[in-house]
């Protein structure tokens, strides 16, 4: 199995993509650390995954990060896979944005996926560093179409998952001497509990379906797909990618 001796760490794992992302790698083989908010959601889907160990944290929070980054070098002998999933989004246009609105998505898309990057990614750097024949470790962010395509009503959200997108470049270049790969997978429109509540509009969801080329929303599942595969060995020469799996979105 690809993720046979492998430690991975996904944050947001409590739903949607991150949890079937957590599944999809421990159906392969990964020991998984679920990372999230709140510890119930965490609970209730790790029951699902046997050996599965729950930490919450607030990936907004360094010191939240920080003490997760300890617990990770302190209990594992490595961390192999680190999927930086949480995140969220709020409507709003330019003029009706608050600062506090502004500041909250900057932190939840962007300075998350920058603090888990540092710490975590710091105690993959470290591990590689103390290793003769270094291990296959690699990094993946779930970015967003909406990084690649401006959304009127969503400017945070967007310009955060476009910065998310060029973080992972950089990452990427700091981190490949060390043998740790960093990509980003950019979902579409995903029925999530991110977004039932407007896929609920009927009329939202057949404009969706109308603006994409395969004429459907897709499922966590498809998404989790590509994640294990960016994350896998299988990707083992790709680095400073980003992957859109948007169901032809964009060429539409
Ligand atoms: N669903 C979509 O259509 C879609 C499209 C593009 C990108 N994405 C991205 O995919 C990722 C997963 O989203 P999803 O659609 O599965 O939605 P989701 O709401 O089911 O998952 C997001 C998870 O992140 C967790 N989270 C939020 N803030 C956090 C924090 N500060 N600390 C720790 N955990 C936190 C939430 O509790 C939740 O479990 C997000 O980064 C989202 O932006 C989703």
């Amino acid at each position: 199995m690809r993720f046979n001796d492998t430690v991975a760490l996904i944050t947001g794992a409590g739903s949607g993509i991150g949890e079937e992302t957590a599944k999809r790698l421990a159906s392969e083989g990964a020991t998984v650390i679920l990372v999230g908010r709140t510890k119930q959601k965490l609970e209730s889907v790790a029951e699902a995954i046997p050996g599965a160990h729950v930490i919450p944290a607030d990936v907004t929070v360094k010191a939240d990060v920080a003490r997760l980054a300890d617990y990770v070098a302190n209990t594992f002998g490595t961390l192999d896979v680190l999927i930086n999933g949480a995140g969220g989004s709020k409507s709003s246009f330019i003029m009706d944005t608050s600062e506090e609105d502004w500041d909250a998505m900057q932190n939840v898309n962007l300075k998350s996926v920058f603090l888990v990057s540092q710490l975590l990614g710091g105690v993959m750097k470290k591990q590689a560093e103390g290793e003769q024949e270094k291990r296959k470790r690699s990094i993946v962010n779930i970015t967003s179409l909406s990084g690649h395509q401006a959304g009127a009503h969503i400017p945070h959200y967007s310009s955060a998952k476009a910065g998310a997108i060029n973080f992972t470049k950089a990452l990427a270049l700091e981190l490949a001497p060390h043998g740790i790969r960093v990509n980003s997978v950019s979902p579409g429109f995903i029925d999530t509990p991110l977004t039932e509540g407007s896929l609920q509009n009927e009329k939202f969801a057949k404009t969706i379906e109308r603006n994409t080329a395969l004429m459907r929303v897709g499922e966590s599942e498809e998404i989790a797909n590509v994640v294990a595969f960016v994350a896998s060995n299988e990707a083992s020469y790709m680095t400073g990618s980003d992957v859109l799996v948007d169901g032809g979105w964009l060429i539409k």
